[in-house]
């Protein structure tokens, strides 16, 4: 049912200068546009299988709307790893962590692929950041970073089964204005799973968006 749009497949892996200048574009409004999908975000944070103290990244990290709620998963005494590779959008995650006076989190500015990681960090969220997850040498990078059997919980866009028209004409629209190529929008989530172990992915009650959750090897 899912895999409704095969006109996408075989398009070109994620295009990282591209992606750079969308979200230096997109920076200054960022968190005013996210405002719809944030039961999305609670959703994927509730899902994190950490405990307090537990060390989690958070890939593609954008401007930080996610720390607030990973940092209250992980407790005083845990912390929380932003990767983010466009300056514009990790200043705002460091303004909001300077002005929460966090001491937890740690900022990375770097693609996934060869952001300098503590290893074996307990947990990963994939919190719409497609371009990652299409991206082979990312993903290896960020697990080889994982303890065996950390959580990772991913969401994002996916196209909609091919009659939800609005559906589709929404992810379209969102996906032109957030990912740097539109392959993989079937099945996000390919390139992880064959990484993890016992996953799993499923549609959210909103058409268009997914939400999957595996263990690292
Ligand atoms: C849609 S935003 C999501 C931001 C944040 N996770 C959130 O939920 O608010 C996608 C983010 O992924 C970042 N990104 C794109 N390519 C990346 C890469 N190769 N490595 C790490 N982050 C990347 C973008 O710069 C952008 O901040």
């Amino acid at each position: 049912m899912w895999g409704a749009m095969p006109f996408t497949r075989g398009h070109a892996r994620p295009d990282a200068a591209r992606s750079l200048a969308q979200y230096r574009r997109r920076a200054p409004h960022y968190d005013l546009e996210l405002m719809p999908f944030e039961p999305v975000r609670r959703q994927a944070i509730a899902l994190l299988d950490v405990g307090e103290g537990a060390t989690v990244l958070d890939i593609g990290c954008g401007t930080g709307l996610s720390f607030a709620g990973l940092l209250q998963r992980v407790g005083p005494q845990g912390r929380v790893i932003g990767v983010e590779p466009s300056p514009e959008m990790l200043a705002l995650a460091r303004a909001r962590v300077q002005r929460h006076g966090w001491q937890g989190v740690e900022l990375l500015q770097a693609p996934a692929a060869s952001a300098p990681l503590p290893r074996a960090a307990d947990a990963v969220l994939f919190h719409f950041t497609h371009d990652v997850l299409r991206d082979p040498a990312a993903l290896d990078h960020v697990l080889a970073h994982l303890r065996p059997g950390a959580h990772v919980v991913a969401c994002g866009l996916q196209w909609a089964p091919f009659w939800m028209l609005p559906a589709n004409l929404f992810v379209l629209g969102a996906a032109l204005y957030s990912v740097s190529s539109l392959e993989g929008l079937e099945l996000p989530w390919t390139l992880l799973a064959k990484r993890l172990k016992s996953f799993e992915a499923r549609p959210m009650s909103w058409p268009g968006i997914y939400m999957a959750q595996g263990r690292s090897r």
